[in-house]
């Protein structure tokens, strides 16, 4: 990784390192520190210079109504316990870790205006014996720390260019870099994820976004990079923000711009080596379809092509496209491919009705009665009714203006059956009324050992009306055709992350973690019971963090041998 030595350090203690925000002034800043017996062993009490609830008593910063979710994260790392509210279950051990955009301001200019431009922040929250840890660092990826260093961004992030080269040699310097990748930012800042292997994973969109980090301290370890030399001019430098991991594997899929296509590739756990599984070839063109995402069944990988198209031409020319990086072009038609996880053959391409799909809930094979055989293959997503608008509502000027607005584009479970018999075309449905969950549907969680299975019950974030971002966790109850939804007037909860409860034979035996931003600057994470969709505890953060993206659960077990031999292995 780049010098870590151009971070700035105000302050001597290293869990409290103040950014150079002028949103983060330093009369708001909490001195707070953790010993290093604390993080040999966080069943004990970190010690904090200054508590959690002083800090938390600090002033909001404009009068108590500003809302953290879209406000730069105020220091670059904080650790301590955190104060239990409620009673958190017995048997919830292990950390809750969270990535996301936490920093959209650096050096005090060169402000980022879209969500997903922010540098990662990394947030954990570690349960054991009833009892909290917290901590938040912000990810030392090289675009982070040259943009520190320089006072302003310098890579390309999702939406903007760090400055659009007015020379004819500036403008082939940018292509050179964007074709050689050099250009792109590596700011892992959408998901997290522990490998097979017991590595912890952050990554966004550009293969070079693949960054290692200590589950347990938050700190950079380093890049995955791939020893596998897939890659090359404007091929396979992009990958799904959502790979795949079991604990044998990580499957992925790495859309080809130079020949419109995807590769599905695998890579052992252990291995830094991906191996191609097939390629698809695109339907539509000029180039793939957004893939930040996708689904698998037991057998099957499943492939979406849709109509929100990377734009080449913008990432060349630093130009932005209608939608930054992507262009909606619904005349090209929407896809869905199916590859078979052993052979990599095709075995089902469909063209289905325009679609626009960010994330994917689960996939699942339907059997026919007669033969027990795969008849289709059903596909799960939160679906923006074929229309692109939710990238624009995601700018952040407006998120911060238009609160009480009602400027949510409409979102549904939308499912697509995919038939296997050679059928030309699939369908997409509603899988239910999406007034159960307000109209709005995003960033969603199922419980893990349901993966690729036929499965009931999906968390997401949905929507209370008005409102101009989701602000509602819902269970989506998929038989019943249902919700149950959770609301706090003005706060906005990030992505509802499922963890089992140990031994749990019914499919929401469990607890349901969300870390929210609530009025007032405050934050807490939040724990429902997953049955009933009633809140158990919350665990307060000394102040609110940004909106975050993406959680993943990391058991004692990968931390086994971090500690003093004081914690429990499930
Ligand atoms: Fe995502």
């Amino acid at each position: 990784m780049a010098a870590k030595a151009r971070l700035p350090t105000l302050c001597a203690a290293p869990t409290c390192t103040l950014l150079p925000s002028p949103r983060s002034p330093q009369t708001n800043s909490m001195a707070a520190t953790a010993t290093a017996t604390a993080r040999r062993n966080p069943a004990r009490p970190a010690k904090a210079a200054t508590g959690p609830q002083e800090a938390a008593a600090a002033p909001a910063r404009d009068g108590g109504t500003e809302l953290s979710a879209w406000t730069s994260v105020r220091q670059e790392r904080w650790e301590g316990e955190l104060p239990v509210e409620g009673r958190l279950p017995d048997w919830l051990s292990g950390t809750y870790l969270r990535n996301g955009p936490g920093l959209w301001n650096v050096g005090g200019g060169g402000a980022f205006h879209h969500l997903f431009d922010g540098y990662a922040t990394l947030v954990r929250v570690s349960f054991r014996r009833g009892r909290a840890t917290g901590a938040h660092r912000q990810v030392e990826s090289d675009a982070y720390v040259s943009a520190v260093a320089s006072g302003g961004p310098v890579l390309r992030e999702f939406s903007q260019c760090p400055d659009k080269p007015g020379s004819l040699l500036g403008r082939v310097s940018n292509a050179v870099g964007i074709l050689s990748g050099a250009a792109l930012t590596d700011n892992p800042n959408s998901a997290v994820l522990p490998l097979g292997d017991g590595r912890v994973l952050c990554l966004t969109e550009t293969t070079k976004s693949s960054v290692l980090v200590d589950p347990e301290t938050l700190a950079t370890v380093g890049k995955l990079r791939y020893a596998d030399g897939l890659g090359g001019m404007m091929m396979m430098m992009i990958q799904s923000a959502h790979p795949i991991v079991t604990e044998s594997e990580l499957l992925t899929v790495l859309p080809d711009l130079a020949r419109p296509g995807h590769l599905v590739v695998r890579m052992a756990a252990g291995s830094d080596e991906r191996e191609v599984i097939g390629r698809v070839d695109c339907r539509g063109g000029p180039t793939p379809g957004w893939m930040h995402s996708f689904a698998v069944t037991e057998n099957y990988v499943v492939v979406p092509e849709m109509p929100l198209r990377y734009s080449a031409s913008s990432l060349i020319k630093c130009e932005p496209a209608p939608y930054y990086a992507f262009e909606w072009l619904p005349a090209s038609g929407s896809y869905m491919h199916v590859m078979c996880r052993s052979t990599g053959k095709t075995v089902a391409s469909v063209e289905v009705p325009p679609f626009m799909a960010i994330h994917y809930i689960n996939a699942y094979e339907e059997r026919g009665e007669d033969d027990g055989r795969a008849a289709a293959v059903i596909v799960d997503c939160c679906e923006h009714y074929g229309d692109p608008a939710i990238i624009e509502t995601l700018v952040l000027h407006r998120l911060r203006s238009l609160r009480d607005k009602d400027v949510l584009p409409n979102a549904r479970v939308g499912r697509f059956r995919i038939p296997l018999d050679g059928s030309p075309f699939g369908e997409l449905d509603t899988a239910l009324d999406p007034e159960e969950h307000g109209r709005g549907i995003d960033m969603c969680s199922i419980n893990p050992a349901y993966l690729g299975k036929r499965y009931r019950y999906a968390y997401a974030c949905g929507a209370r009306r008005p409102c101009n971002f989701p602000n509602t966790l819902t269970k989506i109850d998929l038989v019943e055709k249902t919700a149950m939804n959770w609301h706090e007037e003005g706060a906005v909860p990030s992505e509802p992350f499922f963890v089992a409860r140990p031994g749990a034979t019914d499919e929401d035996d469990g607890v349901v973690i969300s870390i929210v931003s609530a009025l007032g600057g405050d934050g807490y994470a939040l724990v429902l019971d997953a049955a009933t969709f009633q809140e158990i505890a919350r665990v307060r953060f000394p102040y609110g963090l940004p909106y975050g993206f993406h959680g993943c659960w990391i058991p004692d077990k990968i931390l086994t041998g971090r500690f003093d031999g004081n914690t429990q292995v499930d």
